[in-house]
Formats: C-alpha cells, sequence, structure tokens
C-alpha cells in the first residue's frame, strides 16, 4: 500500500498554504535542473501535505521560464501521490464570473517554448492524456468545496497558451467560439509531466477575470488578477484544507489509470 501524500502547487496570488503544521523546508536536488522554489513539507490534520509555488516565492518566473520538470521531479520524490493545482484563469463563460473556481477536466495545450516529457533521447513512452485529470480526485475536491459552502463549477476545459502577452481580441473570441471554458498560462505542460510521472492531477481554477472578449468589461490586467486572486486566497486555502483533513491515508487506484500511467506506455526495448 502507499501512503498518499497531497501535493499543492500555488499559482499566481498562491504563495503559501495557511494552515500547516510542523513545515519543514525542503530542497530536493533534480536532474531536470532548479524547481521553482523549495517545497514546504508539513500537515494538514492527518495528511502530509507538499507545497510549491510554482512562479516561486516573489513571482519570479514567468510561465515559459517555469522548469516544469523539475517542478514534478521534486514533488514526486517527496512522495507526492496527488496534486492539486490552484490556477488562475480568464474565463470564455458569462456564468464563470471572476472569484469562481472551475473543476476542470480537459486542457488544450498551445503551448510550444517548454519541455513537456521526461522522456525521450533513448526511453521512449506515450503515456495517455485522454483524461487528464483524476475523476476521484477531482470529486473529493468537490466534496471538500461544497462542505465549505464554496461554490465550484464541475467539468469544462482549459486552454493553456504560452503567453506571456495575453490574447488578442480575436483570439479571445476564437476561443470562446471553440467551446472552450477557461485560460491560463501554467497547466500545460504540468498536467502532462505528472500523468508521466504517475501522479494524480487535479485542477482548481481559479477564475479572476473575462479575458478581453466581454463588452461589459476592460481587456485582462495584471492588477485584476492580484486583486481577485488575493481575495479568493483565503477560499481556496480552505478548500485545501478540508481536501487534506478529509483525505484517505492511502493512494486510491484512479479511474483515469493516472496511478499506472507508465504500465503500457513505454515503446522502447530493455537493453539485451
Ligand atoms: N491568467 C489569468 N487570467 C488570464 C488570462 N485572461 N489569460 C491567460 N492567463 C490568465
Amino acid at each position: 500500500m502507499t501512503k498518499a501524500i497531497l501535493g499543492v502547487i500555488g499559482g499566481s496570488g498562491v504563495y503559501d498554504l495557511p494552515g500547516m503544521e510542523e513545515i519543514r523546508e525542503e530542497r530536493i536536488a533534480s536532474p531536470w535542473g532548479e524547481p521553482s522554489d523549495a517545497l514546504r513539507i508539513g500537515r494538514l490534520g492527518r495528511t502530509t501535505v507538499v507545497f510549491l509555488p510554482r512562479h516561486g516565492r516573489g513571482h519570479r518566473y514567468a510561465p515559459s521560464d517555469i522548469n516544469y520538470r523539475a517542478n514534478i521531479d521534486v514533488l514526486k520524490r517527496a512522495g507526492v501521490t496527488d496534486l492539486v493545482s490552484i490556477s488562475a484563469c480568464g474565463s470564455f463563460k458569462q456564468e464563470l464570473p471572476p472569484g469562481r473556481f472551475v473543476l476542470v477536466d480537459q486542457f488544450v495545450d498551445r503551448t510550444y517554448k517548454r519541455e513537456s516529457s521526461f522522456f525521450g533521447q533513448g526511453c521512449v513512452a506515450h503515456v495517455s492524456m485522454a483524461h487528464p485529470v483524476g475523476p476521484r480526485l477531482q470529486q473529493r475536491i468537490a466534496e471538500a468545496a461544497a462542505a465549505e459552502g464554496i461554490d465550484v463549477a464541475r467539468g469544462g476545459t482549459y486552454l493553456c497558451m504560452e503567453g506571456p502577452q495575453f490574447s488578442s481580441l480575436s483570439e479571445s473570441l476564437s476561443y470562446k467560439a471553440a467551446g472552450y471554458d477557461v485560460i491560463g498560462m501554467t497547466n500545460m505542460p504540468e498536467a502532462k509531466l505528472a500523468r508521466e510521472a504517475e501522479i494524480t492531477y487535479a485542477t482548481v481554477a481559479m477564475v479572476t477575470d473575462y479575458d478581453c472578449w466581454h463588452p461589459e468589461h476592460h481587456a485582462v490586467e495584471v492588477s485584476d488578477i492580484i486583486a481577485v486572486a488575493k481575495a479568493n486566497a483565503g477560499n481556496a486555502a480552505r478548500l485545501v484544507a478540508r481536501l487534506a483533513r478529509d483525505f484517505p491515508a492511502e493512494r486510491e487506484p484512479c479511474p483515469a489509470k493516472s496511478d499506472r500511467a507508465l504500465d503500457h506506455a513505454i515503446m522502447t526495448a530493455p537493453a539485451a
């Protein structure tokens, strides 16, 4: 049996996880380079929680400059089995206003400047990304939100753009017309790498703005993201605290097989 350890990656405005006890900071070395920050390892209830601010404390790494491989690698080395990504995002839906949390279950990857696999160069693997979010982990997050009285939307597609510039109006309208729900700059390749590392992944997308498509709202600015993220960081912390409090002690099998993603993924023949 594998002990369940909950990882939390905090995005813009989420650089800390209040309520954690017995905290220690650990800098774990990775062959993939420098992660965004030291890991903060502690306890929420009975559950061990490992926190990593994706952009580093002080927001030092732009989305394209984050070493996603090192981040996922050090979380794996710390024993993380289940990973919750808390991520600011823009909304393409009137009914997903700033402040709403969206438990997305699909991603569209439009990034192009990032290392997005641990494999290649001698060991080729193709993991499934058909269902990138762990349904059971997402269900637990939804239950934690309900218990805390936090309104969440279930399901949705997160478009991951390269950035760092925001979208043009034409891009924003085309993403909206395509039916995507939210947009951000960071969940890819994070979700892909988590899958390759057999870590179950789920996103809490925190809507901070309407991007630039909405006729009654000005085009997104950094100040909007900071203000909404700050106002909702408390809700995010309560949600994670409740999730951790009610988390199982042992790792559960994932219906999307994220815990066994490599079972049938490796193409390269073993060395003779
Ligand atoms: N993060 C928060 N809001 C965003 C937006 N509108 N576009 C891309 N990333 C975002």
